[in-house]
């Protein structure tokens, strides 16, 4: 959601900040935009559509420019039109701005600036930054941010350049991400690592509530406050090859096959198969006796937390809950030193799951990050961490994070249940031994592609789809329609199946396509007895199953998608893999983008 770039070295920038841009298409935007900065002052180039239209009016910027700021916007407070699109700039061109987030108090900020003189352009809230760092500028850039910041309110990351300081970049940030990148005599700044992977050899996180100053030799960091902050940069570490494409169409069919991979990572670290046990030494000093347990998280993540929860339950003797963490606010959880918050977040900089981590502290509970990104928000202000190991997703539909999600929640119930003593180091050397297999596994089900793309053709003209599953299926069921919804915008609702009389069987009509999960020993008489009630409606099934030559099934089903028989943590993950599949394909026969679709960020950074 809204990209950052911005660039202080010695290189022409301008083709530094379009590849930037480029790199950070995945986040989701309408409009981009680039400032840079030379002799003359600043010089910008901005519209509404994708970076690639951009292009052709960068010609206009002067080629020798060595510093400079660029963005992709996501629209939130007016449209995504040519005037709107960043960077914005104050009433004489002489300070630049991006903007990532929301200034909430916005409106009386730009009251209060209109009634001293100043005129706006926009509707954005951010431009109102531009003209209160004009306001309070004395020759002293870093200190006129610091002033302009604490007196804005939202979450937000900016990155700033002014013509009186013409060799410095300032940036800060409250709440939205920003990482700072460093090579020889360049320093870099970007939303994310992907846009500086092959350009700067360290990175650094900005904290939040602090603004550093960029030059070509280094940076400084301060907080809101002034204090001076000092922490290390790390390495590099991902490679510049896993944010190409590899090959594949699109990056979301390279992370549905990466997924063994994925997976394996993720498991290498946290399970021994030489032993059969698991091991999270992270944990072992950071958690409390606890008596209840809630899973925070959005979107996809929800969908894993929600899944961990129907296994958790039968191995942990205590309540737990999977709730979205936009609701965790408003609700009144039970929060003490005895309750245990695992928050699920890909990105690990979800506004809303990071709003829920803060709640659950404040409530004194003992706060765990599932991440898949180190350093990121929600990892740095919670009490402990489990890390996936996915690698950097790009695609906005989830795919590979989501079974490692899985993976990684299934053994972090495991831990918990060994260590409180409600699962036995048989149960556990039995579930390893499955989650050592998994990988194999995951690759065995994804050879199901052919006969998945036969089926997306027929369901392409669909006008609503159903999923229908039960037990810890259901959240599996949950994450199809969400797939389906997201890439091909087919309307499509993911119920447990024993609810279908209560509501989604007005819907099935002449040919309805309606998914359901089937699994041996999991309400497969019941979910049988649904698919008959689809059948006699004429609605269309499709069966997913590890049963798929049960003569039940081929009678019932119009199409069959066998999965390979699994138990515990990896049945949900195998199940997940042919609903990408068929979401993607689907997606493909309907011709939409399927790695940026409308409307959609990969990180929501807003509330
Ligand atoms: C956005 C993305 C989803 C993701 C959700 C939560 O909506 O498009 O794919 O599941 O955010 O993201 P997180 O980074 O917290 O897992």
């Amino acid at each position: 959601m809204c990209g950052i770039v911005g660039y202080v070295g010695a290189k022409q920038v301008v083709p530094i900040l379009f590849d930037g841009l480029k790199l950070l298409e995945y986040r989701g935007y309408d409009s981009a935009g680039i400032a840079v900065l030379d002799g003359e002052g600043i010089s910008r180039c901005r519209r509404a559509g994708k970076v690639r239209d951009l292009e052709q009016d960068l010609r206009s910027l002067p080629p020798a420019a060595t510093i400079g700021i660029g963005h992709t916007r996501w629209a939130t407070h007016g449209k995504p039109t040519n005037e709107n699109a960043h960077p914005q700039v104050d009433c004489h061109g002489k300070i630049a701005v991006v903007h990532n987030g929301i200034i909430e108090n916005y409106m009386p900020l730009r009251e209060q600036l209109m009634a001293d003189g100043h005129v706006f352009s926009s509707e954005t809230d951010t431009e109102v930054l531009a003209h209160l760092v004009e306001s309070l500028l004395d020759g002293d850039l870093l200190e006129a941010v610091r002033k302009a910041v604490a007196r804005a309110e939202g979450a937000f990351a900016v990155a700033i350049l002014s013509s009186d300081t013409p060799d410095r970049i300032v940036v800060a940030r409250r709440g939205s991400p920003l990482v700072i990148g460093q090579a020889e005599g360049e320093t870099y700044v970007a939303s994310d690592i992907p846009a500086l992977l092959g350009r700067a050899s360290s990175v650094q996180f900005l904290g939040d509530d602090e603004l550093a100053e960029l030059t070509a030799d280094g940076f400084r960091v301060i907080d809101f406050h002034g204090n001076e902050v000092r922490r290390p940069s790390r390495s590099v570490s991902a490679d510049p090859v896993s944010i190409q494409k590899g090959g594949y169409k699109h990056f979301m069919l390279k992370e549905i096959h990466e997924q063994a991979r994925a997976v394996g990572e993720t498991l290498r670290e946290k399970i021994d198969a030489s032993v059969q046990t698991v091991r999270l030494p992270s944990l072992d000093n950071a958690i409390p006796e606890f008596d209840h347990i809630y899973l925070v998280s959005c979107g996809t993540a929800f969908h894993a937390s929600l899944a961990a929860e129907y296994l958790w339950e039968q191995i942990l003797p205590v309540p737990i809950q999977a709730i979205i963490a936009s609701e965790f606010r408003l609700r009144s959880p039970a929060l003490s030193p005895r309750t245990l918050v695992v928050a699920v977040s890909q990105s690990g900089e979800t506004i809303d799951t990071l709003m829920a981590v803060r709640r659950a502290k404040d409530g004194g509970a003992c706060v765990i990050a599932l991440v898949n990104n180190e350093q990121s928000a929600i990892d740095r202000e919670s009490d402990a961490a489990v890390y996936m190991r996915a690698g950097i997703e790009i695609g906005v539909a989830a795919s590979k994070t989501f079974t490692a999600q899985i993976s990684a929640l299934g053994v972090l119930g495991l831990y918990l249940a060994a260590r409180r003593g409600t699962l036995s180091a048989s149960d556990v050397e039995q579930e390893v031994g499955r989650l050592a297999l998994l990988p194999g596994r995951i690759t065995e089900c994804l050879q199901q592609e052919e006969s998945i793309i036969q089926i997306a053709e027929r369901m392409h003209h669909a006008h609503d789809v159903l999923f229908l599953a039960r037990g810890v299926m259901f959240p599996i069921a949950l994450e199809g329609a969400l797939k389906l919804k997201e890439i091909s915008y087919i309307h499509a609702e993911g119920y447990p199946a024993g609810e279908m009389k209560h509501g989604p069987i007005a819907l099935i009509d002449e040919g309805t396509p309606v998914v359901f999960l089937l699994s041996d020993g999991l309400a497969y008489d019941k979910v049988l007895a649904n698919m008959e009630e689809v059948k006699a409606r004429n609605g269309h099934v499709i069966a997913i199953t590890d049963t798929p030559d049960a003569p039940a099934v081929l009678k019932l089903a119009d199409d069959i998608i066998p999965v390979p028989a699994s138990e515990g943590i990896s049945r949900p993950i195998l199940f997940a893999l042919p609903l990408q599949l068929l979401a993607y394909h689907t997606a493909i026969w309907r011709g939409t983008d399927v790695d940026q679709p409308r409307n959609l960020a990969k990180t929501v950074t807003v509330e």
